[in-house]
């Protein structure tokens, strides 16, 4: 698939996923090149008079939904969000568990999604897998502080070449939070409850990629239309 195309599929789920947004809701906004075309089309409609509120997952979030005019606000006024919007790197059939985190935004990305009342994922045809890890490596975010020795022990967990993310110029990736990603390749993950809750254990860890058993609902884009998957 050529990346217009694909670019192409990202926009028109992401665009019916932004339809589902009612006026008075809290909305989460996603982070990521989907997520880029749901805040573009919620922009539109605010501008045509939808009344909402947003709660971005990352800073890049935060300037995008600003510059379409979408009013922001945060947890300390409210605690629960109607629907949140996001995109995925890998979506396992089925179950619809995720790995998230390629873009860097997964612990905002997990509080968001953990306090919304629906989880709605937007993805384009090449993310679904039938076992997370197939393609994408979990990413893991940690503070700095002993960052080797929060590595070594996930790759005690099984994970390969565990190193920390670095920018297109080498640079060390710092999260908006100020913590580091290590990407941690495990392959195909048979059970990943039993992964997700080795790697909780590790102190050190501020959050993992996995998000088990939270999306409401997956729309995925094909050439063919969008098709929703509920778990
Ligand atoms: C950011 C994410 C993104 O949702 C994920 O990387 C998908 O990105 P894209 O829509 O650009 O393919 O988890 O942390």
């Amino acid at each position: 698939m050529s990346s217009t195309d694909m670019n192409a599929h990202k926009r028109t789920a992401a665009r019916e996923a932004a339809d589902m947004v009612k006026s008075g809701m809290v909305v989460g906004l996603g982070t990521g090149s989907t997520a880029a075309y749901m805040i573009e089309r919620l922009g539109e409609r605010v501008a045509e008079g939808l009344e909402i509120f947003g709660i971005p997952t990352s800073d890049d979030s935060e300037d995008k939904a600003l510059k379409a005019g979408i009013p922001l606000t945060d947890f300390s006024a409210h605690r629960r969000i109607d629907i949140a919007i996001d995109g995925a790197d890998e979506v396992q059939r089925g179950s619809l568990n995720l790995i998230k985190g390629l873009g860097g935004a997964l612990l905002r990305e997990k509080i968001v999604a953990q306090a919304a009342k629906r989880f709605v994922v937007i993805v384009d045809g090449t993310k679904p897998v039938d076992l997370l890890g197939e393609r994408a490596p979990v990413p893991v975010e940690v503070i700095s502080f002993g960052w080797e020795c929060t590595a070594e022990l996930l790759a005690a967990c099984g994970a390969r070449g565990v190193k920390p993310r670095t920018d297109r110029a080498g640079s060390l990736f710092v999260t908006d939070t100020g913590n580091m990603i290590l990407d941690c390749h495990f392959g195909p993950i048979e059970n990943p409850e039993k992964l997700a809750d080795k790697i909780d254990r590790i102190v050190g860890v501020v959050e993992h990629g996995m998000f088990l058993n939270m999306a409401s609902e997956v729309l995925v884009a094909t050439p063919d239309g969008v098709e929703h998957w509920e778990p």
